[in-house]
């Protein structure tokens, strides 16, 4: 019997998203849509992933923002749109711009998600809609002598009410509007309602679809192909790169979305995400694939992920020594730990290092050797190893490699899963050949970064 071709292309591709639906599965996701994403075209496309990702267990509240609408309003009514540090100045004219807006695009937005037509991505699909009152607001006021008028900020979340919306089945559709206890409406900015929401449900990410790509890793200089995307940004190193910036005045600032995102880490939303909606399926690429498309920035508190100093010393070596005994790791020197310190990252908790890897440049090669990876028993099989990967992947990537390998007898599957490919070790450079132990037959594979 002939197998039609796609068994072999889409059953394993189908299984290698499994892992991610079922880590997925009972999460809450905040996803805050630019208003320029819905002026663009993308909402049909966005509301077919978006009702996908509801499919496979995943609980949304989905929060729109309406620049380019409110602003189109003022236009047709002749009225110029103004800003001051970085915020809109609602007046009655653009107040009464900004319901109009939000109204028109909450049933554009409805719409889209009551799609069903047979053959299209929506078949099937059933997404109840729940918008309400949750968010309490209060006038910015007057700043600096600039009276904002019916601007407002989010003074608290309802977020009992929000969960019962979602635990209902529904997702949750908020646009970026506030009432004060007096009944007044303040048009706020969908960042800070997404960001406020992401918090006070604590949800398991916050996911700005936006006109910018995400973060580039030098942000002095423009994305390009030697300047990518920074796909993970640790909540530190996040924190201070926006310290460095300049304050943000347009959403294309760098610091524009950053700011959301560090705050909502800083408030125990573990990770939050800038993704552009030029890409088609960016939600998709983020969400269900290993190394995601956009910037993620990640709150590594509980345990910390770091640069390894001469006092993990010890910690390191009582950690290899039981892999080293039993022949999984090549046996390495206090000497040799000591002379390489700088090139370790560990994870530490409570002053006890649980897991590390060095990184070793070969810059002639423009690669690096990744080594002596290692998880201490008692906490493996909870992500660890895979958070050093990308550690160790951010600091090859930061030093301009192209690629990095390992040498392993043992953990070849751990690494296919992650990406790596297996090489001849004649690929080795030169000067690790020269080392490389052809008793031990290690198997050397290369992950191109
Ligand atoms: C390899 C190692 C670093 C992974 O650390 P970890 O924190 O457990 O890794 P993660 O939590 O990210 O991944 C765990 C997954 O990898 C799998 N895994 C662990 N060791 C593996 C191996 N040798 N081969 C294939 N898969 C492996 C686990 O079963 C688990 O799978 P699951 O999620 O389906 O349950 C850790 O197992 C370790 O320290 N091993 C001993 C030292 C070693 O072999 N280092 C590599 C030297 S080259």
């Amino acid at each position: 019997m002939n197998t039609p071709v796609f068994n072999f292309t889409f059953v394993p591709w189908f299984r290698s998203v499994a892992p991610y639906i079922h880590m997925h599965r009972g999460k809450t996701f905040v996803v805050a849509i630019a208003g320029e994403a819905i002026a663009a075209g993308k909402l049909q496309n966005i509301a077919q992933d978006l009702a996908l990702i509801q499919s496979m267990g995943v609980q949304v509240v989905l929060v729109h923002g309406f620049r380019p609408q409110v602003n189109e309003q003022l236009r047709a009514k002749g009225h110029q749109a103004r800003y001051s540090h970085g915020m809109r100045i609602t007046d009655e004219v653009a107040l009464d711009c900004a319901q109009e807006a939000a109204g028109q695009l909450r049933y554009e937005i409805e719409a889209a998600f009551s799609q069903g037509l047979p053959n299209t991505p929506m078949a099937g699909s059933t997404v109840r809609m729940i918008s309400g009152n949750f968010i309490t607001a209060r006038p910015v006021g007057v700043v600096d002598g600039i009276d904002f008028q019916h601007s407002g900020l989010v003074r608290k979340v309802d977020a009992a009410g929000i969960r019962r919306a979602l635990d209902f089945g529904a997702m949750v559709l908020m646009s970026p509007f506030g009432f004060s206890p007096t009944g007044e409406a303040f048009n706020l900015t969908m960042e800070e309602v997404a960001t406020s929401v992401a918090i006070s449900i604590q949800a398991d990410k916050l996911i700005f679809l936006t006109e910018v790509p995400g973060i580039p890793l030098d942000t002095a200089h423009p994305i390009s192909e030697d300047n990518p995307i920074d796909t993970e940004l640790p909540l530190d190193t996040a924190k201070k790169l926006l310290e460095a910036l300049p304050p943000a005045q347009r959403p294309t600032d760098t610091a524009f979305y950053l700011q959301h995102c560090v705050k909502a880490c800083e408030g125990g939303v573990e990770r939050s995400h800038i993704l552009p909606f030029a890409v088609d399926g960016s939600l998709l690429l983020e969400v269900y694939v290993h190394d995601g498309i956009g910037t993620m920035v990640i709150d590594e508190k509980l345990e910390s992920l770091r640069e390894a100093t001469a006092d993990d010393i010890g910690g390191i070596l009582q950690l290899i020594e039981p892999f080293e005994r039993d022949g999984t790791l090549v046996k390495r020197s206090r000497t040799e730990i000591e002379r390489d310190i700088g090139q370790y990252t560990v994870i530490e908790h409570d002053g006890v290092i649980f897991g590390c890897a060095a990184l070793y440049p070969y810059p002639e090669a423009r690669t690096a050797e990744m080594a002596a990876l290692t998880v201490s028993p008692q906490s493996q099989s909870q992500g660890d190893g895979e958070r050093i990967l990308k550690r160790i992947e951010q600091r090859a990537k930061a030093s301009g490699f192209e690629s990095i390998f390992v040498l392993t007898t043992r953990t070849m599957h751990w690494f296919l899963r992650r990406g790596f490919q297996q090489v001849n070790p004649d690929w080795l450079p030169e000067a690790r050949k020269r080392k490389y132990n052809w008793d031990r037959k290690s198997q050397v594979l290369v992950k191109k970064l």
